[in-house]
């Protein structure tokens, strides 16, 4: 695993983003994986950035990692919503190339399986972006998931109904279950760039780089993927 450790969660954005311009840069038709949160947000704004001085995304393709069940894409806290507002709407992305689950389909056994099906036909993930959760989870991937998993729906931690219920209004309004990408799904993507900041991400991260690999710290299964370079700033890479 490859790790830089920078001042703040500005430095952080910085040094992710200019690996994504890169990969864009060389491979324009690149297939991105793309993470929701308070980290990545600082990477959006960059790529945006880059977009208004001539980066193109017209050749790119996204899969989200996840997407809360019962949310619609008009709804202020749903994933789609999210990625509208803060890249897609902004860049000159085409819009039937951006994937996330449909937290909304009938059966959703069948969401998981299509959108398995999308990132094979793509031909699999270039670059897969990813935060870590309070409780080590990758994309929703909670303590416990199977390392074999591929897309599926999960029933949220209470962890992470706690860490998200700041996005809303009650913690009541917070979605209990999620579809997303599985682990399996994750380690297939040929690049990953993992990012924290803060210190409430500390543990975690020692847990994910220090570790034993286990499925009680999701993110441990990173020390077995070849490339994996972790962006993380000095609060959250205080326990290493
Ligand atoms: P955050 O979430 O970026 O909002 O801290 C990260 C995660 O839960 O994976």
């Amino acid at each position: 695993m490859n790790i830089v450790v920078v001042a703040n969660f500005d430095s952080m954005s910085a040094e992710a983003a200019k690996i994504v311009y890169g990969q864009i840069m060389r491979k324009p038709n690149s297939v991105l994986g793309l993470a929701t949160g308070s980290t990545p947000l600082g990477v959006y704004k960059l790529l945006v950035e880059y977009h208004n001085r001539g980066m193109d995304f017209s050749r790119v393709t996204t899969f989200n990692l996840d997407e809360y069940v019962g949310l619609g894409p008009d709804h202020p806290q749903s994933y789609r919503r999210y990625m509208h507002e803060h890249l897609f709407s902004k860049v000159n992305i085409n819009p039937e190339r951006t994937f996330i689950p449909n937290g909304l389909a009938e059966d959703l056994e069948a969401e998981c399986r299509r959108y398995d099906e999308l990132i094979r036909q793509a031909g699999g993930i270039d670059l897969q972006i990813l935060g870590i959760g309070t409780n080590g989870h990758i994309g929703f991937n909670e303590p416990g998931t199977e390392f074999g998993s591929t897309t599926h729906v999960v029933d949220l931690a209470e962890s992470t109904i706690r860490d998200n219920a700041r996005f809303f209004e009650s913690i009541d309004q917070v979605p209990t279950r999620a579809i997303s990408m599985g682990i399996k799904s994750i380690m297939q993507a040929k690049e990953i760039i993992l990012m924290a900041s803060g210190g409430s991400k500390a543990d975690a991260i020692y847990a994910a780089v220090h570790g034993p690999v286990t499925t009680a710290v999701p993110a441990s299964v990173l020390q077995l993927h070849p490339s994996v370079t972790l962006v993380v700033d000095q609060a959250a890479a205080s326990k290493l």
